[in-house]
C-alpha cells in the first residue's frame, strides 16, 4: 500500500488547528514533533484511570505499574534492547546524560580521557565538560569538515589513546542533519577500551534504532522529537547498567532500571511514550507489509522503512527546490548521491539577510521554523555562523507534505526578494 501521508496527518489532532482562519506549517520538528491521537489517548487514560504511585494493591497502583512496565518494553522494542531493564526513563535527554554521566565519572580518574564532537548538540557535550572540570579529565575534540559537514572517520583513531575512557557523539546532528556512521566509530572506540555515549535524539524520528547493531553502551533519545510526549529515555548495556554506581535515594531499588530512575516518573509520559511506538507500528501494519502475527518491532521497523521513504522524497524535493534562492546555502548534505547520510533537517542561510529576519517573515505566513545555533554551539562556531545568527532550520517530519515544502520555498524566496 505505502505510506499514506493524508491518513497520516488526519490522526494528529494539531495538523488541523487553525490561527485566524490560517493553516499551520509545522517545520520545527526537530525541536518538537506534534502527537498523533492515540498519544493524547493514552496518556489520558493514565490520567484517568491508572493515576497512582507504584508498588501498592488496589486497582489503580497494580495498573500503574502494568503501564510502566509496559512502557519499558515498549522503548526496549524500539530500540532492540535486550530487555526492559536496559530502558531508563527520565525528563530529558539533558538531564538524563548529566546524570548518567555523574556515574560513569566514578569509574575515572584524573588525567583519563573523554572525546566530545564538535557536531554535538550541547546536551552531549557540556555535561562532559564539567565532568572534565570536576574530575580534572583530559578533553579531546573530534573535528567535522566545515565543506562536506561530515565527519572523516579515518581521523578519528588518531583522538584514541590507552587513556580514552568515554567517546560521546551524535547519530545525527540536529544541525547540519549529518548522519555519522557511528557503527564504525563506535567499533574503534569500544576497540580502544572506551564506553562509548551516543546521543539520537535527531536520529529517532527518522530512522530505526538498533543499539545491538550499533554495538554502543548507552544510547539515548527524547520521545517528544517522535511524536510522542516530553520525555527522555536511555538505553544502557545491561551488565554496565548492573555496575554502574546510582545516585539515588536509600529507599530506592538496588537494580537498573529502578536505581537511576530516581523520584516518581511522569507515568503519563511513559503512557504517551508508549503510544509513540505504537503510532510506527501502525504505520508498519496498517500501510506496510507486516501481517497480523508480526512482532512490534517489526511493525515499528516496518513504520521506519516506510516513513523514511516519504521524508527522503521530502528533503530532496526541498533542498532542490532551495537551490534555486540567489545566495542560498544549505549547510548541509546536498549531494544526492549522499542523501542517505542525512536526515529531514536542513539547515540555511541566505547571503546579506539574518535567520531571525527569515523565521520572523516565516512565522508570519504561519510557517513555523527555528533560527539560532539551537544549542548546536560547536557546530555554528566551526562554520563561522555564530555571530551571524546562526541558521534558519526547516526540520522535515513524516506529517509533512509535498505542497508546505513548495510553499516554504517560496515563503523563503519572497523573504529575501
Ligand atoms: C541532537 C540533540 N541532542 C540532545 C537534545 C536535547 O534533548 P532534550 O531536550 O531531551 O534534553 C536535542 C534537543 O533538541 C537534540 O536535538
Amino acid at each position: 500500500m505505502g505510506f499514506d501521508v493524508e491518513r497520516v496527518r488526519a490522526e494528529f489532532p494539531a495538523l488541523s488547528v487553525l490561527d485566524e482562519g490560517r493553516r499551520r506549517i509545522y517545520l520545527d520538528n526537530p525541536a518538537g514533533t506534534q502527537v498523533p491521537q492515540r498519544v493524547i489517548d493514552r496518556m489520558t487514560d493514565c490520567l484517568v484511570r491508572t493515576n497512582a504511585n507504584l508498588g501498592g494493591y488496589f486497582p489503580t497502583t497494580v495498573a500503574a505499574e502494568e503501564l510502566v512496565d509496559a512502557a519499558h518494553a515498549a522503548m526496549a522494542d524500539f530500540v532492540n534492547a535486550s530487555g526492559p531493564e536496559e530502558i531508563v526513563f527520565g525528563q530529558n535527554m539533558t538531564t538524563l546524560t548529566f546524570h548518567i554521566s555523574r556515574s560513569i565519572g566514578r569509574r575515572l580518574e584524573p588525567g583519563d580521557e573523554i572525546i566530545v564532537t564538535r557536531m554535538d548538540h550541547d546536551g552531549n557535550i557540556s555535561p562532559w565538560l564539567l565532568l572534565a572540570e570536576d574530575l580534572g579529565l583530559t578533553v579531546r575534540w573530534y573535528d567535522f569538515d566545515p565543506e562536506t559537514y561530515e565527519f572523516d572517520t579515518s581521523r578519528f583513531a588518531d583522538l584514541l589513546s590507552e587513556r580514552t575512557r568515554v567517546v560521546a557523539l551524535n547519530y545525527a546532528s540536529n544541525l547540519t542533519g549529518t548522519l555519522n556512521d557511528v557503527k564504525a566509530l563506535v567499533a574503534m572506540a569500544r576497540d580502544a577500551g572506551a564506553l562509548t555515549y551516543v546521543d539520537a535524539v535527531q536520529f529517532a524520528p527518522h530512522g530505526l534504532i538498533d543499539v545491538r547493531e550499533v554495538g554502543c553502551d548507552f544510547l539515548v533519545c527524547s520521545p517528544y522529537k517522535f511524536y510522542g510526549p516530553h520525555q527522555g529515555v536511555l538505553w544502557g548495556r545491561e551488565d554496565i547498567l548492573e555496575d554502574l554506581f546510582p545516585y539515588k535515594v536509600r529507599p530506592a531499588s538496588p537494580r537498573s532500571p529502578g536505581k537511576f530512575e530516581t523520584g516518581t516518573l511522569s507515568h503519563e509520559g511513559l503512557a504517551g511514550t508508549l503510544g509513540a511506538v505504537e503510532h510506527f507500528a501502525w504505520i508498519g501494519t496498517a500501510m506496510g507489509g507486516v501481517g497480523e502475527g508480526a512482532t512490534r518491532r517489526e511493525a515499528v521497523a516496518e513504520g521506519f522503512r516506510l516513513s523514511h521513504e516519504h521524508e527522503t522524497g521530502l528533503a530532496s524535493r526541498l533542498i532542490e527546490k532551495l537551490a534555486g534562492i540567489p545566495g542560498l546555502r544549505v549547510h548541509g548534505v546536498t549531494n544526492p548521491n549522499r542523501m542517505a547520510w542525512r536526515v529531514p533537517t536542513v539547515s540555511i542561510t541566505v547571503e546579506g539577510h539574518a535567520p531571525k529576519k527569515i523565521a520572523g517573515a516565516l512565522a508570519k505566513d504561519n510557517i513555523f521554523v527555528w533560527d539560532g545555533h539551537n544549542y548546536a554551539l560547536e557546530t555554528v562556531r566551526k562554520l563561522g555562523l555564530e555571530d551571524k545568527g546562526g541558521v534558519v532550520r526547516i526540520g522535515l517530519a513524516h506529517y509533512n507534505t509535498a505542497s508546505e515544502v513548495d510553499e516554504t520555498v517560496s515563503a523563503v524566496a519572497a523573504s529575501v526578494a
